[in-house]
């Protein structure tokens, strides 16, 4: 299949206190439409660095981001956050709900905001619904956002970032304030999204998460170091696939 994301030459560089950080160094790489793929790497590698440049959240240094035949580098403010809004779903830490808005509310924000679907507001909230009895959470549709908890939370994020039926889910530690319960919902959640055709790249410190995707790319200090591809035996039982990656992991020195 076509790649949807071709990265090429990446670099990103903080200046902080007229001093020049080079986080990302040239990197290169590739998804193709249909995959999920992990990033791991140890802490400060620039993991989450590169999530926002290869998804429009932050600017490059240089180098090109390929989304879709389009450079995302080069597009103006206004198309990049369209294409945004309308082809890509994030889930980040740090991307809080807004606290005057219900759940059901906030996860309908997107498609209320985007111009792509030609829905009617009744059409869109009955989607957003749609989505979150999918994923169990239908019971909070109309709770405040602080009247939920973590997992639930997060499940909404999920719904929200789905509500534009976006080609690629970019997300940054989604499961990384779970419990083991709620983290493994959650990855069933993303697993479920990725076999109906979303690509996805996550950024993961769980090495049970990762061995969920069928591709890992290893950071360390802002540049690939090492690529792994889970064997395609779909017979193969998840804790096998988990051992597998941890002992490439480990050669890795994670
Ligand atoms: N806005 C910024 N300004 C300056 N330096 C930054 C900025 N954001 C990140 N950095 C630096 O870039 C480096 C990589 O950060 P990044 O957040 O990408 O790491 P990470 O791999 O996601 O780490 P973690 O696993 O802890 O989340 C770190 O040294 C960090 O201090
Ligand atoms: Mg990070």
């Amino acid at each position: 299949m076509a790649a949807l994301l071709e990265v090429k030459d990446l670099c990103k560089t903080y200046v902080v206190n007229k001093r020049q950080n080079n986080i990302l160094k040239n990197v290169n790489f590739s998804v193709k439409e249909g995959e999920m793929v992990a990033i791991m790497g140890p802490s400060g590698s620039g993991k989450s660095t590169l999530l926002y440049a290869v998804s429009g959240m932050d600017g490059a240094t240089s180098g090109t981001v390929m989304f879709d035949g389009k450079n995302i580098t080069k597009l103006s403010s206004n198309e990049l956050a369209a294409l945004r809004l309308d082809e890509m779903g994030f889930i980040f830490q740090q991307m809080y709900m807004m606290k005057n808005l219900t759940i059901l509310d906030n996860i309908v924000l997107p498609a209320i905001e985007s111009k792509k679907t030609g829905e009617s507001k009744k059409e869109k909230a009955q989607h957003g619904e749609e989505l979150m009895r999918k994923l169990g959470i239908i019971e909070v549709a109309d709770n405040d956002i602080n009247e939920v908890s973590g997992g639930q939370l997060q499940r909404a994020c999920i719904c929200r970032s789905m509500i534009n039926k976006p080609k690629v889910l970019f997300a940054d530690e989604p499961t990384g304030a779970l419990n083991r319960t709620a983290s493994n919902e959650v990855m069933e959640e993303l697993v479920k999204l990725n076999e109906e055709g979303t690509t996805i790249m996550m950024v993961t410190h769980d090495a049970k998460v990762a061995a969920k995707c069928s591709r890992v790319l290893y950071i360390v200090d802002g540049n690939i170091k090492g690529e792994y591809r889970s064997p395609s035996d779909e017979k193969m039982a998840d804790k096998d696939r988990e051992r597998m990656l941890n002992n490439w992991l480990m050669e890795l020195g994670w």
